[in-house]
């Protein structure tokens, strides 16, 4: 990130008349032309000789530090920005800018330093509170990082990237033995900002509180729409086995290739290879505009729909053989609607392909909401959701899913037939 930049306090305006400017203050300007045009190299030698002329130029000094910074030479930067307040620039800015630099070099305690001075220049600084956070966070003080990213919100409520740290630190604080802290930070987030996806959701799920039947919309569409880029390399990652688990369970029959198949939530289309072979026509359906972009660009569906899948389903009655949902009713607690709504868009004799995470059934409930986001389900609960729903269990294997944080994530991959007739 670009440092804040300064104009030079006190200097000689041009157009005076009768008053020359300073070859300090010509050459500074000169450099700052440079700088702007994203020229720091040229820049930079421009700002020393103006320095040289007059040391005593602390705009100067605060702009040569970021030119340095831009050239990544921290420590110089980080230098120059000390001199600009030595030079009398007190301003909130020139300490901000040594907090980043210094924690760009990893001089973290000097950063934390210039940070709080920072801060206590311009407490209305968010971007300040939210970089502090960061700093915090890296140093797994994750209480503290909460506190800070918390006062970032509160002077920028919307800001999706600080809410986004506050919930992976609430997260991480939670994981790492502070469950009654995290709890508690985690129902002032929701409290203060309830119309935000991610603190209703994951508010919810740290505090511990009741959540949603299922995740909100703006919190799927949010949550995939950044991670986009990135789902397919991640989820190789992690030995992701849900589209070919489900694959397995339709292995019994040979594709005739003349199925209407919808890939519900279908993503970036991990499924659309193994569900081709069986389609006539093969349609997707999913929240995130960003998945849906990579799914179109794999060229196997026929037909792409950005919507709320139960919605989607419940406006195509009787108009699929087979729908397939890997990884997707994780993201539902309650199944009843979503199950209903598939049992209707499928013709008699058309079969619902599904994994959820299997819930301990020691933990007695039917379905609970963890601390990342995801839902997990009790088998008892989905074997009565999917009889409930008027479809006929036919499979329910546990299996291995992925792998999540080293340690394998075990679910329940699912096949349930329409009835036939
Ligand atoms: C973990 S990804 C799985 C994607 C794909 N099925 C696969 O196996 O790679 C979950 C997908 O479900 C979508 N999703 C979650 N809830 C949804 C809903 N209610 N309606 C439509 N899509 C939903 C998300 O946007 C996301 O793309």
């Amino acid at each position: 990130m670009a440092g804040s930049r300064s104009s030079l306090r006190g200097g000689v305006r041009r157009g005076l008349a009768g008053i020359a400017v300073p070859p300090a203050v010509k050459l500074s300007r000169q450099a700052d032309a440079r700088a702007a045009a994203g020229d720091a190299a040229g820049a930079e030698p421009l700002y020393a000789q103006a320095l040289a002329a007059d040391p005593t130029l602390a705009g100067t000094h605060n702009n040569r530090g970021n030119a340095l910074r831009a050239l990544g030479r921290l420590d110089e930067a980080a230098a120059a920005y000390r001199a600009a307040v030595l030079h009398g620039l007190h301003e909130g800015m020139a300490h901000y800018n040594l907090g980043s630099v210094l924690r760009q070099a990893e001089r973290q305690d000097e950063a934390e330093a210039a940070f709080r001075q920072a801060l206590a220049l311009r407490p209305d600084h968010a971007e300040a509170w939210n970089n502090c956070g960061n700093l915090l966070r890296d140093l797994g003080r994750f209480g503290g990082a909460a506190v800070d990213y918390r006062r970032a919100l509160a002077l920028r409520p919307d800001w999706a990237d600080a809410h986004d740290n506050l919930g992976a630190v609430l997260y991480l604080l939670h994981e790492q033995g502070g469950e009654e802290d995290a709890a508690a930070l985690a129902r002032l987030w929701r409290r203060d900002h309830p119309d935000n996806p991610l603190a209703r959701h994951i508010g919810a799920a740290i505090a511990g509180e009741e959540a949603d039947p299922r995740a909100p919309d703006d919190y799927v569409r949010q949550t995939f729409d950044l991670f986009a880029d990135e789902f397919d390399r991640k989820l190789a990652e992690l030995d992701y086995r849900a589209p070919a688990l489900l694959a397995g369970l339709l292995s019994d029959e040979e594709p005739a290739g003349d199925l209407d198949v919808l890939d519900a939530g279908c993503g970036t289309g991990l499924c659309a290879e193994a569900l081709r072979p069986y389609a006539r026509r093969l349609v997707g359906v999913d929240l995130s505009d960003g998945m849906l972009n990579r799914a179109r660009a794999r060229g196997l569906y026929d037909g792409l729909h950005e919507a709320e899948l139960v919605g989607f389903l419940a406006t195509h009655r009787l108009a699929f053989d087979l729908v397939m949902a890997a990884d997707v009713f994780c993201y539902f607690g309650v199944l009843d609607d979503a199950l209903a709504a598939a049992c209707a868009a499928l013709r008699p004799g058309g079969r619902l392909a599904f994994t959820v995470e299997a819930l301990d059934p020691a933990d007695g409930r039917p379905h609970r909401v963890a601390t990342h986001g995801r839902y997990a389900h009790a088998e008892a609960y989905i074997r009565t959701a999917v009889a409930n729903a008027g479809l006929m269990l036919r499979r329910c294997d546990r299996d291995r899913l992925r792998f999540e944080s080293g340690e394998p994530v075990t679910g329940l991959v699912v096949l349930a037939g329409r009835p036939a007739g």
